[in-house]
This record gives C-alpha cells, sequence and structure tokens, in this order.
C-alpha cells in the first residue's frame, strides 16, 4: 500500500493572503502545496510568476510543488528555482524539446515533474521517464479550478503505472479530484492528489478547519 500525498491547489486559495492561506492548509494536514503558474497563452487565464512563489515560499515547509501551465518554459525555469520550488513540473505539449527542459529542472537542483493534458498519451514521455520524479496527469483541461473530472483518464494513470515500472516517480492527479473520484485514480495508481475548490470549499483563511475535513474526506 502506498501512502497517498494530497496536494491542496492554491488556485483556489484567497490570492490576497497566499501566505496564511498556505500556513493555514499545512495546519490542517496537507502534504504539499500546489502552485499553479498560468501566462494567459499556453492556457487561457493568468495566475502570477515567480515572484509570488518567492513570497509565499517562507510560507511553506512542506513541499512547494510548482505547476508550470506556460510556453516558453524554459527561459523561466532559473527564476522558479530561485523562488524555491521543490519540484517544477512542465507540459510536455508546451514545447518541442520536453527532454531539454527536464534536464535542466534537475541541472537546477529541483525535482522534475512533466505534465499530460486530458489529449496527450502516455507514450509521449516513455523515453524521459529517467529524467523525471513526477507525472502529472491532467483530468481537466488545464486553466481553471472547479471543473469536472474527466474519466478517460483513468486508464492512461494505470498505462503510466505499468510504464514506469519500480523507478521512484509520482503519480499525480489534477482537475476535478473530489471524494468521489479520488478513489478512482489512486486505484489506478495514482499516489499525489491536487485538490483546488475541493480543499478550499467552505472553508475560510480566519476559520480553516472546513480545510482539514475537506483534506480526511479525500
Ligand atoms: C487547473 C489547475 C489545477 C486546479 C485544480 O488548471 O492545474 O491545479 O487548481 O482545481 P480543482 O481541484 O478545483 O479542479
Ligand atoms: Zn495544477
Amino acid at each position: 500500500d502506498r501512502k497517498v500525498l494530497i496536494a491542496p491547489s492554491i488556485l483556489s486559495a484567497d490570492f490576497a493572503e497566499l501566505g496564511a492561506e498556505c500556513r493555514a492548509v499545512e495546519a490542517e494536514g496537507a502534504d504539499w502545496v500546489h502552485v499553479d503558474v498560468m501566462d494567459g497563452h499556453f492556457v487561457p487565464n493568468l495566475t502570477f510568476g515567480a515572484p509570488v512563489a518567492k513570497c509565499i515560499r517562507p510560507h511553506i515547509r512542506t513541499v512547494m510543488d510548482v505547476h508550470l501551465m506556460i510556453a516558453p518554459v524554459d527561459p523561466l525555469l532559473e527564476d522558479f528555482a530561485k523562488a524555491g520550488a521543490d519540484y517544477i513540473t512542465a507540459h510536455v505539449e508546451a514545447g518541442p524539446h520536453i527532454d531539454r527542459t527536464l534536464q535542466a529542472i534537475r541541472a537546477l537542483g529541483c525535482k522534475a515533474g512533466v505534465a499530460l493534458n486530458p489529449g496527450t498519451p502516455a507514450e509521449t514521455i516513455e523515453y524521459v521517464l529517467d529524467r523525471i520524479d513526477l507525472i502529472l496527469v491532467m483530468s481537466v483541461n488545464p486553466g481553471f479550478g472547479g471543473q469536472s473530472f474527466i474519466p478517460a483518464v483513468v486508464p492512461k494513470i494505470e498505462i503510466l503505472r505499468r510504464m514506469i515500472g519500480d523507478r521512484p516517480i509520482h503519480i499525480q492527479v489534477d482537475g476535478g479530484v473530489t471524494p468521489e473520484t479520488a478513489p478512482l485514480v489512486t486505484a489506478a495508481g495514482a499516489n499525489c492528489l491536487v485538490a483546488g475548490s475541493a480543499v478550499f470549499k467552505g472553508g475560510s483563511v480566519a476559520d480553516p478547519s472546513a480545510y482539514g475535513r475537506n483534506i480526511r474526506a479525500i
């Protein structure tokens, strides 16, 4: 039995209170904190960049897990490493040279992740498995929190779990993760669940006890 890690996505937090929100979800049991960076180009929404990630870093004691939904991604990797990211995940669809991107992330001293959109086959990362520490399986089309889980990705998780063999690679699922969908993806082989709306709903930074109940429910 593998332990399942819960990584709340601060995309669903109060952006005026990001530091306090990070501390609150950690105090309520989060294993990692997931940081969604969107560029309004690779995805149809904008969030924030490395300067904001650097400011929230001191408020995270666990793992700062940075999900880059940006293209091109290579020019900004160093900024996120310097901001203190532990994991940096780039999309396989974000450019023609994912192998180079993954090498660059590790060369900066970070753990390297690769993300696959819902329509992207598992085979696209078959030849970079020795360069990665994490696979992020998108279970919604990236860009927004609060979307519905796409069940067609479940067999892809099973394929990836077989493909990685005994390599120490996390399989993370991101998008529409709820108490109802979480068992489907963990049964398929995922060991790290990102959840935004399902963690932050019903709570606030002033009274985060709902965050803890929501985390435990997943
Ligand atoms: C979506 C982001 C997710 C998002 C998930 O583009 O990558 O991390 O915050 O939000 P929920 O859990 O609400 O689907
Ligand atoms: Zn994400």
